[in-house]
């Protein structure tokens, strides 16, 4: 009797976990449908160079879609061409920054405007398939997201062929089940570019991901579970050829102005520039500090007032490079 049991309750473990593989590999590749921003490409030089601005400064497309044989240029704040390169070697397999040059084979030439507007806006690639949550620029405004395609366009095309993502078992059960594009489509007014706290914060929040990385998140599902620019987010460390470095970490610094544990309190404004133009400092930090680098006065200054503006929370954050693997 016990042994009819037992046996039962074998194959329908086998079921189960036969049907969840088939389950993965019939969904893995699932497509998501979403609106195609109505966006052209300018040819106006001073739309061009908004772009321009943005994607080598505080929008960091340079620091993920720039070949790896790039990245000090990167770091030294240098114009590169964005024609693919960082390996993101994840638990869930390997993802590849594609080329997003314009070139028609290899890069994005054949993209049409309103794919690569998607893309940025929705999370949902030309193919219709979820982009993991890499690219947190949903928010962009119209016209910058304007700005940056615009700027795409200008690129000479490099050919660069790039694989596809490898994703293992873990990988594809989290593109079948987990993965779902973010966007809303809920986009913020183009604000006034100006050294106010509120163009800081669109810039903080929407455009150079301050918020995304200072914030303590749901490993899971990206939400944020602590107090907004807290810090306490968990990184890998990597070397200079990307690899992450097992068993270290290091932890995003508190931007808020809480006197005792806010990591710039103390800082005047003129500090908190000059720490941007210094770029990275401990390296292997995964912060673009290298396009960061490349901010305007006036684009820091906003920084500084809206990171100022924030409400103090004591949150104490180990500095520089931990034992142990993130959390
Ligand atoms: C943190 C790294 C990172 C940054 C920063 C980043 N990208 Fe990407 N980008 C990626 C990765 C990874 C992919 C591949 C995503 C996928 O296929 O799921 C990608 C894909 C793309 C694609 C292809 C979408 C498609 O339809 O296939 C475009 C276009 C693109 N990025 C443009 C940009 C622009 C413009 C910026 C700056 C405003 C930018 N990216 C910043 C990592 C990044
Ligand atoms: C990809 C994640 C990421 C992004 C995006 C990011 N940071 Fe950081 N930041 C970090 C990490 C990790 C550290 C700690 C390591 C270091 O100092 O480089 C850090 C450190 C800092 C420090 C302390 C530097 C020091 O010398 O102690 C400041 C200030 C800072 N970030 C501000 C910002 C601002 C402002 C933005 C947006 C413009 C931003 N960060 C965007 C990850 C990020």
């Amino acid at each position: 009797m016990i042994k009819k049991i037992l046996l039962g309750i074998v194959l329908l473990v086998a079921i189960i976990a036969i049907g969840f593989v088939i389950m993965v590999y019939a969904r893995y590749e699932r497509t998501f449908e979403a609106p195609y921003p109505n966006i052209k490409a300018s040819t106006d030089s001073a739309v061009i160079a908004r772009g321009r601005s943005l994607a080598f400064g505080p929008a960091h497309c340079a620091n993920c879609h720039s070949p790896m044989s790039d990245m000090t240029k990167v770091d030294n704040g240098e114009v590169t061409p964005l024609s693919g390169g960082f390996n993101f070697e994840l638990p869930i397999g390997n993802v590849y920054a594609p080329n997003i040059t314009s070139d028609e084979e290899t890069g994005i030439g054949k993209l049409r405007d309103e794919e690569i507007a998607r893309s940025l806006r929705y999370g949902v690639r030309h193919d219709g398939r979820a982009i993991l949550d890499f690219m947190p620029f949903y928010d962009l405004s119209e016209s910058d997201l304007t700005a940056v395609i615009s700027f795409l366009r200008t690129q000479a095309p490099v050919k660069n062929k790039r694989p596809q993502h490898e994703w293992n078992f873990l990988g594809k059960a989290v593109m079948a089940f987990l993965v779902k594009p973010t966007g809303d489509g809920d986009v913020p007014e183009s604000p006034a570019i100006d050294s106010t706290a509120a163009y800081g914060k669109y810039l903080a929040a929407s455009v150079a991901n301050c918020r995304g990385c200072h914030t303590k998140r749901d490993m899971m599902t990206g939400g944020y579970i602590g107090p907004e620019y807290a810090g306490a987010a968990e990184f890998e460390v990597v070397d200079e050829n990307g690899k992450i470095i097992p068993g270290k970490h290091l932890v995003t610094p508190n931007l808020t102005p809480d006197q005792e544990t806010g990591r710039i309190s103390g800082w005047s404004k003129k500090d908190f520039i000059e720490r941007f133009r210094k770029g990275r400092l401990i390296p292997g930090s995964p912060m673009p500090w290298g396009p960061f680098s490349r901010m305007s006065d006036l684009e820091l200054t906003a920084l500084y007032k809206f990171i100022s503006s924030l409400e103090p929370i004591n949150n104490p954050i180990p500095l520089g490079i931990q034992e142990g693997d993130p959390k």
